[in-house]
């Protein structure tokens, strides 16, 4: 292949030191040499003297003296001798590359390590644009790319993809628009094409071989090249791997980068580049002039592990790192089927160590996730990130399953779901933009409840199982962490004081629920929704007052105590205030545990539960509501249309006089007072082209349309409570 033409006029210029030329030539040559030549330091000054460095599996590197002086010392930028030999037969033997025989002119395969996959992507960028090329890549893509190409101002072409990566026929659709002609005159034909072959960072897909066959005779037929990004190569989760590009490369025209980053150490920053020999030359022209070579003990550190461990030993660990992310991978999808099944799509990545989740109905993830979810204290990559222009929103997010236990992402996804920051954003931004107070009704949405009253409810029914299945971590683990918190929990779990809470939360928990459940109704009639809030209000307050409640639940607790064996521990004899007042004359003590749990526990729960639904439901929101269940059914009074026309800003007498016309229009009219109502009434004034003719009806309309909780499908809806 002739390669002039893709290199830049930088790239062309540069010429090697004769230094650094010196340099490579004494290291190989024997130790009887004398030079005087170089400019190397003595290494005789250097403080590091030896060192071991012990492995996992017990293999033990060892730098002696001798190695530590090489170690400490300059060498060769393209990397150092048995390093490169170790590299260039692990290439062979994985990839079995074409080019391996070739001639150096016709793209003889070359390879040379650099600081991190990093170093070499962004030098081999730098080789190939000039400002004004064009360049192929399939976004969203790595942000390291992204920044490493945007300053050499190429035009990046966007390449539609799928699951499987690129899709090789809109590739074909893209290039169309160049001809043969263009072709041979080389004009302003896609220098490469970029992807991430494996597990793509950040979506996790990986291209199908047959893809790679497809969009490989593209680049031949449109003669560009080829760069294959493959950290994740090593972390692919089913055998046999995938072929890579390197292995189709018949032409000489795909460079590849290799990361030790995720299977060896991401700080230690090893990569290495294979490609024709007359590009990595370039690149190692370059390496000469800015990091000189990657550190010499790093190199030699990896080398001797790599030589000690032999190919077969190396494979070994890959393996083990892939058993590893593929246990993260299986609990990163137990935990998005638990949490976001219906409010979000992903698919299952083939290697790699990411999630990209599409959350449904949000077009920007990015305000979600820096406000809403950093105050859940979750933490994800939003996925405008990674566009071409990040400023362009995006509805994705990037879970990494590299980092956290299985229980933290549990707790992630539910934490970024809980209380809904999704449904509630969304809400507020249609608030927001539609200038409405009426917040409050957001809270109908709200799932902590839910999610409680079903722990609550496993944890009562499965209280036997529980303590014994902690019994058996404890017995069976030996890990100190999880035996000291399942210690922990036992401990707790066997006191009158959990078992008392469990039977006090449970029924306050089911009626709260039961609410909540038909406040989330898809379609919500507005008039009984706020029937059933104040009923719930006074049930609870009936609970409070009657002592029959609390008596029932503390008979209930006493009894599952004794069958379990636990104590019930006697009252303190301790001074307590009512906080009635604080005079002295309220303190007093308590006579019994009963007593005690009452003051202590059962009326602070139902008061602060009642407290909750009085705010949620407060006065005049319920008043709102109400007037709109009677305003959709045009079955309304001026008292209640004046509660509208205060809270939406509309005439009272123009509402009025609407509605009177409403009432009279023939029977095509929407009819009801739920929440489908409000959406049929705005796509009736809508289709009707009435907006206008009824404007104060309509936006009274469309402003509680706005602040209606949005329905979704939710797991623990379905739970037995
Ligand atoms: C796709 C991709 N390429 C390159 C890199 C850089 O890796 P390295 O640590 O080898 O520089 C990363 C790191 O996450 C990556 O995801």
């Amino acid at each position: 292949m002739n390669y002039s033409h893709f290199i830049t006029a930088v790239s062309a210029a540069r010429k090697a030191s004769p230094i650094r030329l010196l340099t490579e030539l004494m290291q190989k040559s024997p130790p009887s040499l004398i030079s005087l030549a170089g400019g190397a330091p003595n290494p005789n000054t250097f403080p590091f003297k030896m060192a071991t460095i012990t492995t996992g599996d017990g293999t033990a590197v060892n730098i002696g003296e001798d190695l530590m002086k090489r170690a400490l010392q300059y060498s060769a930028s393209a990397g150092i001798p048995e390093l490169l030999s170790w590299l260039k037969d692990l290439q062979k033997s994985l990839h079995n590359p074409p080019t391996a025989n070739y001639s150096p002119d016709q793209g003889q395969m070359e390879i040379c390590v650099t600081t991190g996959s990093q170093e070499g992507l962004s030098k081999v960028f730098e080789m190939l644009i000039n400002p004004g090329d064009n360049i192929l890549l399939d976004a969203p893509t790595y942000p390291g790319t992204l920044a490493a190409l945007r300053p050499l101002g190429c035009n990046i072409i966007n390449v539609p993809s799928d699951q499987y990566g690129i899709i090789p026929k809109a590739l074909k659709e893209i290039l169309s628009r160049w001809s043969p002609e263009d072709v041979r005159k080389h004009n302003n034909i896609p220098k490469f094409l970029y992807t991430i072959p494996n597990g793509g960072n950040p979506t996790g897909t990986s291209l199908t071989t047959d893809r790679k066959k497809e969009i490989y005779q593209l680049a031949r037929q449109y003669n560009f090249l080829v760069i294959e990004d493959d950290p994740y190569y090593f972390l692919q989760f089913d055998k046999p791997w995938a072929p890579t590009f390197l292995s189709m490369d018949v032409d000489g025209r795909v460079i590849r980068t290799d990361s030790f980053s995720k299977i060896l150490s991401s700080g230690l920053r090893i990569g290495f580049l294979t490609g024709p020999k007359p590009l990595i030359d370039r690149v190692i022209l370059h390496i000469q002039v800015s990091t000189m070579h990657t550190s010499t003990f790093t190199q030699l550190m990896i080398a001797q592990l790599l030589q000690q461990w032999g190919e077969k030993g190396f494979l070994e660990h890959v393996d083990r790192v892939v058993e590893f992310y593929r246990v993260q991978r299986d609990a990163m999808l137990a935990a998005a089927d638990k949490w976001l099944k219906g409010l979000a799509d992903w698919h299952a990545p083939a290697a790699g160590m990411f999630l990209w989740i599409k959350i449904k109905g949000v077009s920007d993830t990015q305000q979600l996730i820096m406000e809403k979810a950093l105050q859940k204290e979750v933490l994800l990559v939003p996925g405008g990130a990674f566009n071409i222009d990040s400023s362009v929103p995006s509805s994705y997010v990037r879970a990494s399953f590299s980092l956290s236990s299985p229980a933290q992402m549990d707790q992630t996804l539910y934490a970024f779901m809980e209380g809904s920051p999704v449904r509630h954003a969304v809400m507020e931004k249609i608030s927001q933009e539609v200038g409405s107070q009426l917040k409050t009704l957001k809270s109908l949405s709200n799932t902590r409840w839910a999610c409680r009253a079903e722990a609550v409810a496993a944890v009562k029914q499965n209280y036997p199982i529980i303590l014994q299945a902690l019994q058996e971590i404890i017995e069976t683990t030996r890990l100190p962490d999880p035996k000291i918190k399942a210690r922990g929990l036992i401990h707790e779990l066997n006191s009158f004081k959990f078992i008392f809470a469990l039977h006090m939360m449970h029924p306050v928990l089911q009626m709260v629920v039961k609410v909540s459940k038909a406040l989330q109704a898809p379609d919500l009639n507005l008039l009984t929704a706020m029937t059933g809030a104040k009923s719930l209000r006074n049930s609870l307050a009936v609970m409070r007052s009657g002592p029959e409640y609390f008596q029932s639940i503390f008979n209930d607790s006493v009894k599952m105590c004794v069958e379990n064996d636990i104590s019930i521990p006697t009252v303190k004899k301790r001074k307590m205030s009512t906080h009635i007042d604080d005079t002295f004359e309220s303190q007093h003590h308590f006579d019994t545990k009963e007593e005690q749990e009452r003051i202590t526990s059962f009326y602070p729960l139902l008061d602060s539960v009642i407290t909750g639904i009085d705010q949620r439901f407060e006065q005049k929101t319920c008043k709102t509501v109400t007037a709109m269940g009677k305003l959709l059914s045009l079955d309304i009074g001026r008292d209640d249309m004046r509660i509208i026309a205060n809270k939406f800003k509309v005439s009272l007498d123009e509402l009025e006089a609407e509605v009177r016309l409403l009432q009279v229009y023939d029977g095509s009219v929407p009819k009801g007072s739920t929440t489908n109502t409000t959406r049929e009434w705005l796509d009736w004034l809508k289709e009707s082209d009435q907006t206008s003719l009824f404007q104060a009806f309509y936006k009274s309309i469309q402003c509680f349309a706005a602040v209606l909780p949005v329905h979704v499908k939710e797991p623990f809806r379905n739970s037995h409570m």
